[in-house]
């Protein structure tokens, strides 16, 4: 017995990183055994804010799709596909557009921010401007009760809800799902420079497809304590990149409470710690990597997958679609 449908997605617009596997890749693999679950390429909400650069969203289908199987997410158990393949998803986000106003828009919070971000100024793309309904398309069309995001998705999914019950009141019908947030335990994962989020943009990653080499050196130059110039110093290790990644992968608790203890004494220089950090690292990336590798050499099986979970998607999609229809009265034959 399945514990429920959830939906999540990722932008095609670069390899994906620790961040995003903290985030929710990690949890993609666990939850995949007791639910139903669907990952989605969301290529056509890239285009919102890439509509110059299609071959960019495009090179990073294959991509993507080699991290979630590098990371374990297993077609046989998750349905993949690409967002753009499924026409009922902009076709309810059609008619969800007339139920929330421009004002509500605007004052989306995760939008007025990634609006700042891209310094649209007053020329925001209108379609980057409705991405949040069209993703509220995404989550209902398939009835998702659970959405694994990050904390930066949550004015997205509130206003999801809002869609649903307005929905679901104006047409008598409970056919849309109000979905849940499913919060990553781990908080956002800084940059290894140690600004407030891992960017692309930023290049502060590590990938998840980064060689041995290029994680050493990564590591090497990660932001820790700039008071911390001695090693008999006493040092901090709040905002300490290298204390929080090890809070966020490092499976012996106690080791990494004991160096902690030890590096706030002073005493415990960052080149030992960095060292341990980089030993639980390539552990965790070691296996990722070489999945990575061996899919790589199949491109046409991975598009396979690819095309085989986009059919499922589509006709999931499809029946909700149907019953969309059948409640708003405009089924006529
Ligand atoms: N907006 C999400 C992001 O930038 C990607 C996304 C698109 C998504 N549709 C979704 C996430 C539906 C969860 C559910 O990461």
């Amino acid at each position: 017995m399945k514990k429920g449908i959830i939906l999540t997605g990722d932008r095609p617009t670069g390899k994906l990183h620790l961040g995003h596997y903290a985030g929710s890749l990690a949890s993609r693999v666990k939850l995949q055994d007791e639910h139903r679950q669907f990952v989605m390429l969301a290529d056509a909400q890239a285009l919102t804010d890439n509509a110059e650069h299609p071959e960019k969203v495009r090179e990073n289908i294959l991509e993507v799709t080699l991290d979630y199987l590098a990371v374990g997410i297993d077609p046989k158990k998750t349905t993949i596909f690409v967002q753009s393949l499924v026409p009922s998803i902009p076709e309810l986000t059609m008619y969800f557009l007339n139920l929330v106003t421009w004002n509500r828009l605007k004052h989306n919070p995760t939008i007025k921010l990634e609006i700042q971000h891209r310094g649209f100024g007053e020329d925001v793309p209108a379609g980057f401007m409705v991405y949040p309904v069209n993703q509220a398309a995404d989550i209902t069309i398939f009835k998702a009760d659970f959405v694994p995001v990050g904390e930066d998705q949550l004015p997205i999914l509130e206003q999801t809800t809002e869609l649903v019950r307005k929905f679901n009141r104006l047409y008598k019908k409970e056919v849309l799902v109000e979905p849940k947030a499913l919060l990553s335990q781990v908080a956002r994962l800084p940059g290894i420079d140690g600004k407030a989020k891992m960017s692309k943009s930023l290049n502060n990653t590590i990938n998840l497809s980064d060689s041995a080499d290029d994680v050493a050196k990564k590591v090497k130059g990660m932001y820790t304590d700039p008071g911390h110039l001695r090693v008999e110093d006493p040092g901090k290790i709040e905002g300490n990149c290298v204390f929080i990644y090890l809070d966020a992968f490092a499976t012996d608790v106690e080791k990494v409470a004991e160096m902690k203890e030890h590096y706030q004494r002073g005493g415990l220089g960052d080149s030992v710690v960095k060292k341990y950090l980089l030993e639980v690292l390539q552990a965790l990336l070691d296996p990722i990597r070489k999945r990575r590798e061996a899919w790589a050499k199949d491109p046409g099986a991975v598009m396979e997958i690819l095309r085989k979970g986009t059919d499922v998607a589509r006709e999931a999609a499809h029946v909700t679609m149907q019953e969309v229809r059948e409640a708003m009265k405009i089924n006529y034959f």
